[in-house]
């Protein structure tokens, strides 16, 4: 029988790093599905901005680099709706400087290293362990945005790839943990999101490259990782936990070098 289980009337949602990109767009179909949301951030001048268009929401400064300012979000947002039903980790450590100084581990900077993993790693433990009594409580769940390049080596990224692997780990292990006290657990693992900062930022010689390796006919938009992070937060997925679901255009899925294969068969006329 069909169900309007993949609406979210009721529900309140913490989306960290929803001040832009994936996390507002996030946001925005959240409510449109009937959540009410808190959006934290770092900038929280323009997760105001987000909130400020979004009825209900509620806009709180986070640093995920600070364990008082992670568990204070959680509490501001219980005190302030009442409960907790859905936390979206979708912060991380990001921008043109920190992935120009992120390459391999032959030239790793320990001091790079460190903030990533405490941001990225650190600062989601704390969130999901501040969050998980409150959502014991409603039967709630946890989505975490974690990447494709958390699923296969790169030359460049490590620690930004390996902590995303370390959320994908954890994501198992609260799914495990919590399972039979009604708490799911699942990651979304976006391929290359076209946000209008990577857009801006991105060289398109590289831009074409990850396009050429794309199943679909072009990149994903924020609107598309924010689908299925909703979909994962709703009672729609009651069914699944513990799993990672990769929203990449089938960028994952194939055999390696699949560009240039393309190519080679459009040249023989195939
Ligand atoms: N855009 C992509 O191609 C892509 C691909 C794979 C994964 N992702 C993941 O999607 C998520 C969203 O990324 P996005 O592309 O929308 O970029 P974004 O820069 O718009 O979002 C990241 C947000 O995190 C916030 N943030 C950074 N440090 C913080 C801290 N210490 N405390 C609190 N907030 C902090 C930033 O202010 C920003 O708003 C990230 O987890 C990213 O790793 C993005």
């Amino acid at each position: 029988m069909p169900t309007d289980a993949i609406r979210l009337d009721g529900k309140v949602a913490i989306i960290t790093g929803g001040a832009g990109g994936i996390g507002a767009a996030t946001a925005r179909l959240m409510s449109m599905r009937g959540a009410r949301v808190a959006i934290a951030d770092i900038a929280f001048d323009r997760a105001q901005t987000v909130a400020s268009a979004i009825p209900d929401a509620l806009a709180i400064h986070l640093d995920l680099e600070d364990e008082a300012s992670v568990e204070a979000m959680v509490a501001q947002t219980v005190s302030h709706f009442g409960r907790l039903d859905i936390l979206h980790n979708n912060a991380a450590l990001l921008g043109p400087d920190i992935a120009q100084a992120d390459g391999n581990i032959e030239h790793m900077a320990t001091a790079l290293w460190d903030r990533t993993y405490a941001v990225n790693v650190r600062g989601t433990m704390i969130a999901c362990r501040a969050a998980l009594p409150h959502l014991r409580a409603t039967k709630g769940n946890i989505v975490n945005t974690v990447s494709s390049l958390a699923l296969q080596g790169h030359m460049i990224q490590a620690a930004y790839s390996s902590s995303k692997a370390a959320i994908i780990q954890m994501t198992r292990a609260i799914a495990a943990s919590h399972g039979r006290m009604g708490v799911r657990c699942n990651a979304v693992a976006p391929g290359m999101t076209m946000t209008p900062a990577l857009r801006e930022a991105f060289p398109p010689a590289l831009r074409q490259v990850v396009e050429d390796e794309t199943l679909r006919d072009q990149l994903g938009d924020p609107q598309d990782i924010a689908e299925a992070v909703a979909f994962l937060a709703s009672d729609a997925a009651r069914n699944i936990t513990g799993h990672v679901i990769e929203c990449d255009g089938g960028g994952t899925s194939h055999v390696p070098g699949l560009g240039g294969f393309r190519a080679f068969f459009e040249g023989m006329g195939q």
